[in-house]
């Protein structure tokens, strides 16, 4: 490894995420799973896997720790993984660890994972079921959490997949569980499926992986906002060139288990859909539920972090139902950074459609950072709005 320095965690930043003077890049819970897991982390012939890492405390601390260049990392948030990239590369560390999908690659050979526990418990269940299947028999996981995010059932969750679950002393309001021995276990369960009546002449089919917001739900404000869509309008007509029309593309942000996409792609033929999420198991489950309303064929899926791949002023419609956390971090600069990607990626006169909860008041900064905005639809938890990309000053 071509160090200059040693690792240093307190040089750790956030970005890509969101910095703020309040958000840290690294916690107790990070500090707590190095020392607890240290010994085993020095003594393992197998792998190391890290799950969950943040901004890079974890991985790039087990890398100081071992000296080992081949350990690998999960993180479900692109955002997060191009953190810890960013960090690596600035600490010298850049070739010590992959980065992997959540895979039978990730954890064959794996004798020790470092996890920090997610919040929710169908997450972690897909992670432990993950963890059992594949990695070795004599793995180790060390599953570390601040006390105010974790319960008991994190403790039961685990208690499913490993024989034996115990539970580290707490540290500066941060504990860390154990699990060993992985047992024979079911089938997957996932991805979760549900069906809900929106108004169309089916039900509209949802798929969930773990990680995924509000599972195969139909999230309440996403169903406020559906109906409401039917209002975009294609604006031009397109032909191809040999006499067909070509749908128009409207951009899904934060896409999650793919609802708007879907009932979108279900409801208006003229459309097809650009869905887009930071979250892996986003872009599974909208996938998932692409296929599951026979729509594959019109839902196009995307990795990234607030479009970040597109062109400005490359798109006419962007519809979202924006995140107001990261991981446990709840944040209303969250929102605005979508809000700005969504300025940047908007045409003149483009649209973003949006929902969010009322008492959030998001009109007079989609009015700054969009352009005049309209509301559809308010009830006490949540707002609909539609706004228009204002000319942009010529430079
Ligand atoms: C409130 S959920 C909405 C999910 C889905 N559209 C629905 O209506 O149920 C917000 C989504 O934004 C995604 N998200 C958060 N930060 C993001 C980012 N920087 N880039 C892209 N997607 C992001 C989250 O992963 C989550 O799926």
């Amino acid at each position: 490894m071509d160090r200059v320095n040693p690792f240093d965690p307190d040089l750790l930043r956030r970005r890509p995420d969101l910095e703020a003077p309040e958000l840290v890049a690294v916690d107790a819970a990070d500090r707590l799973l190095l020392d607890v897991a240290a010994d085993a982390l020095r003594r393992t012939d197998g792998g190391i896997a890290t799950i969950g890492d943040s901004y890079g405390a974890v991985t790039l601390g087990a890398a100081d720790l071992t000296g080992r260049s081949d350990l690998r990392s999960f993180q479900d948030g692109i955002v997060h993984e191009r953190a810890l990239a960013c960090n690596a590369a600035e600490q010298g560390l850049h070739s010590a660890y992959r980065s992997y999908p959540l895979s039978p690659e990730l954890l064959d050979g794996v004798s020790t994972v470092l996890l920090r526990l997610p919040r929710a418990l169908d997450e972690l269940d897909e992670l432990a079921w993950t963890i059992a299947v594949h990695a070795r028999p004599d793995v180790q996981v060390f599953a570390a959490g601040r006390l105010k995010h974790m319960s008991l059932s994190m403790n039961a969750v685990l208690a499913r997949y490993f024989g034996s679950v115990t539970a580290s002393l707490a540290r500066q309001k941060s504990r860390v569980l154990v699990a060993r021995e992985p047992l024979d276990v079911p089938p997957a369960a996932f991805p979760r499926r549900s069906g809900h009546d929106v108004g169309l002449d089916r039900p509209l089919e949802l798929r969930a992986f773990g990680a995924t917001f509000g599972g195969a739900a139909l999230d309440p404000g996403t169903r406020l906002l559906l109906p409401h869509l039917q209002g975009i309008s294609v604006g031009r007509s397109v032909a191809d060139g040999i006499g067909g029309p070509v749908e128009e593309e409207v951009i899904d942000l934060g896409c999650g288990n793919g609802a708007v996409s879907a009932y979108l792609a279900l409801s208006r033929p003229d459309l097809r859909l650009h869905a887009s999420d930071q979250s892996a198991s986003a872009v599974g489950s909208t996938r998932a539920t692409a296929a599951a309303n026979g729509v594959a064929d019109r839902v196009a899926v995307s990795r990234d972090d607030a479009l970040s791949a597109l062109p400005d002023a490359s798109a006419r419609v962007i519809v979202l139902n924006p995140p107001f956390h990261s991981g446990s971090t709840v944040h209303e600069g969250i929102a605005h950074r979508l809000f700005d990607a969504c300025a940047r990626v908007l045409t003149e006169g483009g649209e973003l459609w949006t929902v969010w909860n009322s008492h959030l008041r998001y009109r007079p900064v989609l009015e700054r950072t969009i352009g005049p905005t309209r509301q559809l639809d308010r009830t006490n938890r949540f707002t609909v709005t539609v706004s228009t990309r204002r000319e942009r000053p010529h430079e």
